[in-house]
């Protein structure tokens, strides 16, 4: 396990084929992926690929989507990272968390410490955050983040609101 980064109450790894329970019992529930534009993951065979496919390629860059654990007693409970997206070149703050894990500002926490580390370990220009207009506690992580709104668009059919983080608006 590859750590990544760690915060006072998390640490971010990278995750592992045997994770692959992981993302099925995360998708499991409706709320989780209310806002998301993905649903349920079918089977360990459609997780590992998601893995291998979508998740492990981004580590490369050090970039990706890390597992987050509680430094108290290990348990996983969702992920948070950066992914390029190819298509429009863009790098990407994305988050998930169990339910129960929801209201105690871990989700903040972690997006915190992978924008500084975007920001002065990987030297990153600029970062981009998006949630559906409705999703209005993504939208409160994008803003304590330190991103702010840039627009409304629509993406694959969704109403969605931009936030863009920019290096120079991090200097001042
Ligand atoms: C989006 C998502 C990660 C936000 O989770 P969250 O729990 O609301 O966000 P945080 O972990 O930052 O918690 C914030 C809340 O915890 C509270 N909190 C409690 N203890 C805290 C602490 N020690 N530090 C900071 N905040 C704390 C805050 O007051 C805040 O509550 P409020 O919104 O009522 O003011 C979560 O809803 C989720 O996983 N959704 C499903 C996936 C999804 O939609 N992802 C985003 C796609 S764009």
């Amino acid at each position: 396990m590859k750590k990544t980064i760690e915060t006072e109450r998390l640490y971010l790894c990278e995750f592992a084929l045997e994770d692959a329970q992981l993302l099925i019992d995360l998708n499991s529930d409706r709320e989780v992926t209310r806002y998301t534009g993905d649903g349920p993951v079918k089977d360990l065979d459609a997780a590992k690929k998601i893995l291998s496919d979508v998740i492990f390629p981004q580590y490369k860059n050090n970039l990706g989507r890390w597992a987050v654990h509680l430094r108290s007693t290990g348990e996983f409970i969702g992920w948070c990272g950066l992914k390029h997206i190819a298509e429009l070149n863009e790098i990407d703050l994305g988050y998930r968390f169990f339910q129960k894990h929801w209201g105690q500002g871990y989700a903040t926490e972690a997006a915190k410490a992978v924008m500084e580390y975007g920001a002065t370990i990987l030297n990153l220009e600029t970062i981009v955050g998006r949630a559906a207009v409705g999703n209005l506690n993504s939208i409160k992580v994008l803003e304590k983040a330190g991103l702010t709104y840039k627009e409304h668009d629509v993406e694959h059919g969704d109403e969605i609101v931009k936030y863009v983080w920019g290096k120079n608006n991090f200097d001042k």
